[in-house]
């Protein structure tokens, strides 16, 4: 039996077409990517077709994918072996996960949100390491009917408590439009880029 998530997201990297994005990586990270050394071990987490992780893998990053979405890591496995990146990639369950202690130099977490991760991100990251963190953020105008599970909404300011005793490099709430067939929806972001003291 797959994974409840799974099933959803599988339904989605399969029909729509706006998910199987190769190319373009978050904004987030070039706009910050003078910070990383120059070689070092990359986590994507909930990755999908990981744009940002192949971004830096096609730059000679090693890149490591999770995701919880066999449909998702198929699109990469073909990615990866047609142009040969330094990707490995597992089916993975984010929700509560075991990852090893001081290990990767920058970790990638974007619109996915798993609270047990950000102590796992606390000891995962090696000191001096990366931590880019982009989501929704729970607004006045959230409503469980058309915005889904409140878990995945983190609260107003609830990030940067979490990381405060690391040196947070860059942190904004903004509002932001998303247009699609249906609708247009104004959604509350948090942008974060956090360091670990060394
Ligand atoms: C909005 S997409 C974001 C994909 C990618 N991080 C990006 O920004 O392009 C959310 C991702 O979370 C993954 N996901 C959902 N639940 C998960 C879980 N329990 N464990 C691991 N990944 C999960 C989905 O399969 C999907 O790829």
């Amino acid at each position: 039996m797959s994974h409840p998530d799974a099933m959803i997201w599988n339904d989605r990297y399969t029909k729509e077409a706006r998910w199987r994005n190769l190319q373009y990586p978050r904004n987030l990270l070039t706009t910050h990517q003078d910070l990383l050394p120059r070689n070092g071990l990359v986590l994507d987490a909930a990755c999908g077709t990981t744009p940002t992780g192949l971004h830096l893998a096609r730059q000679g990053w090693q890149v490591i994918a999770l995701d919880v979405s066999n449909a998702a890591l198929r699109i990469v496995q073909s990615e990866v072996q047609k142009e040969a990146l330094p990707v490995s990639f597992a089916l993975m369950d984010l929700e509560n996960p075991w990852l090893p202690s001081n290990r990767f130099d920058v970790v990638l977490n974007f619109y996915f949100l798993s609270r047990p991760l950000l102590s796992t991100y606390r000891r995962s990251i090696k000191r001096g390491g990366l931590l880019f963190f982009e989501t929704f953020v729970r607004d006045e105008s959230y409503s469980p009917e058309t915005d889904g599970n409140p878990h995945h909404y983190l609260e107003p300011q609830e990030l940067k408590h979490a990381f405060a005793d690391w040196n947070i490099i860059h942190y904004e709430e903004t509002q932001r439009t998303s247009h699609s067939m249906h609708r247009s929806k104004s959604r509350r972001i948090v942008q974060m880029v956090a360091r670990k003291l060394e």
